[in-house]
Parts: C-alpha cells; structure tokens; sequence
C-alpha cells in the first residue's frame, strides 16, 4: 500500500532525523491528528518521501513501537495503537441509542428502515456511471439533475396528482433542507412564525424554533389538523402533513382540505405540504392524492426519499410556485452547491424503470401484513388500546385507555426489553396529552411485534 503522509524534515538541525520522526509522530497522536488504527507509511516509502536512509525511519518506528504508541504487526504495516487517543465515549439519552440494547425496537424513524433494494439501486447506478458523460461530474445544476427533475414531475403527477413542470421542482437534501430554506424564505419576508401540528414532529418543531420562527401549535383530530384554529391565528404559513398526519396517521378530510385551501386564498398563506411517507400506503380505502393540486400557487409540495428508500441518501424534493423556488435557490446557494449527481441520476432511473413502484409494491405489502399483526396483538393484549389512523406508511399509533401512565409504561417496556416511545413527546403540551404509543413497525417479523406487545401487557402502567 504506498501511503503518504504529510510530514517534513530539517536537514541541517542539531536535532537528528531519527528524533525528528518520533517527535513529529508524537505530536500528531497528542493533537489528534493521528487516530487511532491510522496505518503509516511503510519505512521504505517514508525514507524515499523524506528523502533519508530506511534505517533512519526503520529505527524512528521502532522506538516508537517500544515506547507504545505504535504497533507493527506481520503483513498489517505499521500502526498508531488503538488506545492512546481514544475521546471518551459521551453517553447520550436519545432513545435509538437506547434501543440498541433491547430485544424489540418498536421506535419510529430512524433504524425503522425496510430493506433498500440494493440490487436495483446498483443495476441503476452502474447504467448511470457507464453511460454518463462528463456533466455527471461536473458541479450540480442547483435545482438539481434535468434528467430526475423530469422524472420526478412525472412520478409525482402519475401517483400523487402533483400538478408541476419540471421547472417547478428541485432537488434537495431531504426534507429537512427544504423546511430549512422554506424558515429562512420566510424570515426575510418577515413572517415570524409558522403554524405547526399539534401532536406533530418534536425534531421540526425544534428546528423551525432554532431557524428563528416560533412554531404555533395547532390541534388535530380524527379529521386532521384543525383549519378553524388555524384561520384564528392570523399566522401566514403552516406545515401539514394531510396524507397521514404525524404522528396521530390521521388523513385531513376533504371538508378540511378545502377549508384550508380557501384559507390560503384569502389570506394569502402559504402551506407547506410534507408528504413524508411518499407512496406508502396500504389501507383499503383510496390515498387522498397531494394538496397541492388543489392550489399550486399557495403550496410548496415536499417528498423525500427517507421513509422507502433511506435517509442515508439524503434526497428529497420540492414542488413550488416559480417566484418562491426562485428565493429558496437563491438562499440554498449560500450553503451548499447542490446534491451530489450520480445518486440523482441512478434515483431518476429507478423511477424511469418503474422500479421504484416496484419496490413499493413490496413494501406495501409487508407492511400492510405487519400492520395488521400490530392490530391483532393489540386487540388481543392490550385491553382498551387501539391502532388508529390510516394503514400508511412506517409506524402506527396505538391510543392507550385514559387510565395508562404513559411514562410508566414506556419505563417499564424497556426493562423488558422493549424501545418504544410514548406520544407525549409529539405534543407541545406533553404533560396534557391523552397516553398513546408511536411504533415503528417496518423492520419487525409479525412474530416479533406480537411478542413486543405481550410483554409491554406484563408492564406497570397498562
Ligand atoms: C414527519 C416527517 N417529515 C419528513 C421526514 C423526512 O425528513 P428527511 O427527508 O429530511 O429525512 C420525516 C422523517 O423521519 C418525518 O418523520
């Protein structure tokens, strides 16, 4: 392995090469500049880089190896050892790292992931390399890839209803970015605040506070976010998610979907439209298709790749009316010159194949038949609980009986090995809200999510 290393020597110092070596070495362990595990440069390649005799680095090596900061093992080169810098590991209280000691992860969003279809994702990806020509490398056009933003307004049109051009669409990192670009539109047109959903996503409430807006909380019911609360407001932009409210999988009824579509023609607003779990979708009754059909000019439509794909990749989109594109572009200029090519143009192939239907097929129909394993277990052992919401998406919501000590529980199942997260979390007066879990069901066999939910029946708090 001929390795390099960024290191000098002074040829006419009174200190010798030798020390010269070890002591370069020892201070970039000390200043965390040579990690742990870091592999050198063999001594036949360092001597020829530094231009001084092998036995000079032969000899540095040793001393080093001696002293214990290297180690040199037959055939594995030479390396800084694995202990002497090592950071002390920072315990965290966030639940996924909780989670990964108990048996049964029922946490929604991160590793409640199904599995990537990572033969398609390559056969895509490999067409892609070998047929792209040197635009491909290129800095990004910054609304995104021409080839996905095409595909992209087709897809949307053909499964969400989404009415845009492929001019009307970019490329982002995710939703978080766009809701990112979307708070710092807003504040330069001075609107403070933004209305939120209440329950709705801890993570976005927190994110649009540290943005510098103040995320107003608004009630949901069985038929989604309350428009009336809203309109009473006086507030000039609000994020929803109609299709399946998060966390709650209430659908916004199309009584309220018109209400809040007439509030933003006569006010002006703005509704941010986050379609998180794009097309999953396993209930008997017909997905609402997007919002944003019904009022373009007063919708941004945002999708992602996150909940059936991977958030790894980090690729979402917008959907915006031309003016407001244009500012969110402008600002995205100041932080980052675009998502990365080759990820874009293998997603606009898996889209062109139909592959990604395909792949969404599947999942529906694991997760269609997960749900209803989540469904019967509660049925059969939690008395007075219930799934609610639509058959969508990664997770459900279980509404536990009035008497449920939600903490408690939540405690409890951890004892027993069970990583689950109460409601109260989701809403912004968490010490009001009514007891309700929010599972997370995709990477579960239905035997391991009926065994989850017969041992959180054995747990204080049910
Ligand atoms: C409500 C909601 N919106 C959006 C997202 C996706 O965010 P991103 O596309 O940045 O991964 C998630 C992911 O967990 C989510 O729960």
């Amino acid at each position: 392995m001929a390795l390099h290393m960024a290191m000098d020597v002074v040829r006419d110092s009174h200190v010798s090469l030798t020390a010269q070596i070890q002591d370069f070495i020892k201070r970039e362990i000390g200043e965390g500049a040579l990690h742990p595990g870091t592999r050198l440069p063999s001594s036949r390649r360092l001597a020829d880089d530094l231009d001084v005799s092998r036995s000079v680095v032969v000899e540095a090596y040793g001393q080093l190896v001696a002293e214990g900061y290297l180690e040199a093992a037959q055939g594995a080169g030479t390396r800084v050892v694995q202990h002497l810098t090592a950071r002390p590991v920072v315990p965290t209280l966030l639940e996924e790292d909780r989670a990964a000691g108990a048996r049964w992860d029922l946490l929604p969003g991160g590793g409640n992931l199904p599995a990537f279809p990572r033969r398609e994702w390559l056969g895509c990806y490999e067409r892609v390399l070998c047929s792209a020509g040197p635009d491909a490398h290129a800095y990004p056009p910054l609304a995104g890839a021409p080839g996905l933003r095409t595909e992209l307004a087709r897809y949307l049109g053909r499964v969400r209803g989404v009415r845009a051009a492929p001019q009307d669409i970019a490329v982002m990192a995710g939703f978080s970015q766009a809701l990112a670009l979307l708070c710092e539109v807003l504040r330069e047109q001075g609107v403070g605040a933004i209305g939120v959903e209440d329950p709705g996503h801890p993570g976005q409430r927190q994110f649009i506070r540290e943005s510098g807006l103040r995320p107003v909380p608004l009630p949901v019911d069985d038929r989604g976010l309350d428009v009336g609360a809203l309109a009473a407001t006086g507030l000039r932009a609000v994020l929803v998610t109609p299709a399946h409210q998060y966390p709650t999988g209430m659908t916004l009824s199309p009584e309220r979907r018109e209400a809040l579509v007439r509030w933003a023609h006569d006010t002006g607003g703005l509704i941010v439209e986050d379609d998180y779990d794009g097309g999953l979708w396993y209930a008997r009754e017909p997905r609402p298709l997007a919002l944003q059909r019904l009022a373009p000019e007063h919708v941004v439509y945002a999708g992602t790749a996150s909940k059936t794909l991977a958030p790894g990749l980090r690729l979402g989109w917008v959907a915006a009316p031309p003016e407001l594109l244009g500012l969110l572009l402008r600002i995205r200029a100041r932080h980052d010159l675009g998502t990365e090519t080759l990820t874009q143009l293998a997603f606009a192939e898996l889209l062109r194949c139909g592959l990604l239907d395909r792949h969404l097929r599947r999942l529906n129909a694991q997760a269609r038949s997960r749900r209803h394993a989540l469904e019967e277990a509660v049925r059969r052992d939690l008395p007075g609980a219930a799934v609610t919401g639509a058959a969508a998406g990664l997770h459900s919501y279980v509404r536990l009986p009035r008497h449920t000590d939600e903490a408690a529980l939540v405690a409890g199942a951890l004892r027993a090995s069970v990583a689950v997260r109460g409601a109260a979390a989701f809403h912004a007066r968490p010490l009001a809200a009514p007891p309700a879990l929010v599972i997370g069901h995709a990477h579960l066999p239905r035997s391991g999510i009926a065994e989850a939910v017969r041992l959180l029946r054995g747990v204080r708090g049910c």
